[in-house]
This record gives C-alpha cells, sequence and structure tokens, in this order.
C-alpha cells in the first residue's frame, strides 16, 4: 500500500512512520509512507503557503496553489484522499477496515484555520475526524488513521493479532496480560496462566475479556450481545456467555446506582 501524507510538516511524520512496527513494515516493503511537503510546491517568491482570510478573521488559511500541486503530484484523483478535519465523519474500526482494503491513500493535512474551500470542493477529500476535540493539524489524526490502517495489512503484525481477530473476540477488548516475574511485591500472575492448559486459559481470556468489556465499554457490550447469537461460539463458550450477561440480564437496573464492583469480585 502506498500512502502520501501531504503536509507542511513532513518532519512530524517521518519521525512516527520510521519506526516500531510502521517502521519495519516499510523495510518489509509490505507499506510505504511517504510525506509529502506542501510548500516544495509553493509558486510564492517568498515561499508561502497561507494567507490571512478573506472577510478577516482570526488565523491563516493555506492558499489553494501548493495544496492542489501537490495533490496532483501525487495523482490523488485517482485515489481515495482523506482530509483529517474536526468536521469529519467520527473515526471508527469500520472505516479504517475500508481504508485498509485500498491500494493507495492520500492524507492532505491542514494547519492554522483551516484549507481554502475551493480544494474541498474541487477534490473532494472525505473529512474524518479522530474525536470531538480540536487538534492544532492534521499530522496526529493522519497518522493515528495510518497506524490502525497499516495493522490490518497482512504480515505487518506477526502472530500477536491472530487471537483478537478472531470473530469470537470481535468488538471485545482484550484480556489484561502478564509476563515475568510471577510474583512482583506480593501481586501475583493468575494461577491458570501458568497452568500450561491452553483450553483453560483461552476459556479464562475469553471471560475476561467479556468482563471488561461490561464494565468499561457498556456500549460496545450491549453490540456484543446483539450478535452474540450470530457469533460461532463453542459450547463452553456459550456457558461463560450465558453467566456473564446474566447479571446484567436478572439486575437490569444495576448500572444505573453507580459504580458496580462485581467484575472485579468474580472468577478471575
Ligand atoms: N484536525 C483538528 N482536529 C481534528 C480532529 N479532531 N480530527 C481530525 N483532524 C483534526
Amino acid at each position: 500500500m502506498q500512502i502520501d501524507i501531504l503536509t507542511l510538516f513532513p518532519e512530524m511524520i517521518d519521525q512516527v512512520s520510521g519506526h516500531s512496527i510502521l517502521g519495519r513494515a516499510q523495510k518489509n516493503g509490505l507499506i510505504s509512507i511517504r510525506a509529502v511537503d506542501i510548500r516544495a510546491f509553493t509558486e510564492d517568491r517568498h515561499r508561502k503557503t497561507d494567507e490571512a482570510p478573506f472577510g478577516g478573521g482570526e488565523g491563516m488559511v493555506m492558499t489553494v496553489q501548493p495544496v492542489s500541486d501537490a495533490l496532483r503530484a501525487v495523482d490523488a484523483g485517482s485515489k481515495r484522499i482523506i482530509y483529517p478535519s474536526p468536521k469529519g465523519r467520527l473515526l471508527d474500526q469500520d472505516l479504517i477496515e475500508g481504508l485498509a482494503a485500498e491500494q493507495d491513500l492520500v492524507f492532505l493535512c491542514g494547519h492554522y484555520e483551516g484549507i481554502d474551500q475551493r480544494i474541498l470542493d474541487y477534490w473532494k477529500p472525505e473529512e474524518v475526524s479522530i474525536g470531538d476535540y480540536i487538534l492544532t493539524g492534521g499530522e496526529l489524526a493522519a497518522l493515528v488513521m495510518v497506524d490502525a490502517v497499516a495493522r490490518l495489512i497482512p504480515g505487518v503484525l506477526g502472530n500477536e493479532a491472530s487471537a483478537m481477530s478472531e470473530s469470537v473476540y470481535s468488538g471485545l477488548l482484550e484480556s489484561p496480560q502478564y509476563t515475568r516475574p510471577r510474583i512482583y511485591e506480593n501481586m501475583s500472575v493468575p494461577d491458570v496462566l501458568l497452568s500450561g492448559d491452553h483450553e483453560r486459559i483461552r476459556l479464562w481470556r475469553y471471560r475476561q475479556s467479556l468482563l471488561e468489556t461490561r464494565e468499561k465499554r457498556p456500549d460496545l457490550w450491549r453490540t456484543y450481545l446483539e450478535k452474540a447469537g450470530s457469533l460461532d461460539l463453542g459450547k463452553k463458550e456459550k456457558e461463560i456467555l450465558a453467566e456473564i450477561s446474566g447479571v446484567d440480564a436478572f439486575r437490569p437496573d444495576r448500572r444505573r446506582r453507580g459504580k458496580r464492583k462485581d467484575a472485579r469480585t468474580e472468577k478471575k
């Protein structure tokens, strides 16, 4: 996958994309992330890329010419263009999955008070917000999306991803993880994880995932319960799910009474 990120701050992109899993994925030829410097395209003799807004007001607006030429240079007309913006559709995993299916992606990062509207009218990028808060520019939002897209590309993650991508687990939060030492300042690792019994460990993790999701993300929990019937759950998983969802079903008003304690004290 070729990802072009158009920005006035290419170093911001390079700093992140060269490291860790993104860096490794690039070295392995699985993705290519290119920071394209919008300023390199300006025809202004002072190399300006922004001007004060017509009609007055705060801040500066990115000008049409360098942005348009940068988009042309990456052949954006034939590609999906994403414009990170607080006005956009809220990002979620479905959108990320759609992006991950593309051959090429272009991210157009705005700064200052935004980009001249004629860019948006002509190129019609998809506006995407990563959350209801305001960032100083689109770069961090673009990197969030690139990171989430990259980990879906086959080969980018090792085996780490496989368990959680099983449909049984989709929509659930991950179970807690432990590593050495077995005991640290009187806090020990749950015995089951040291048992070597893979079936018991698998079921323990499923139970923990259910408990974590019910406790921390009731919205995801409700969605999971709605679709549970269509999941390929084994007999044991069904029993665990019935047990844990039953608690809610029998006492539907418990969430309104404030913080629940049961998830912590239930069988761990
Ligand atoms: N640019 C500024 N704020 C943003 C946000 N919340 N999401 C995406 N791009 C942005």
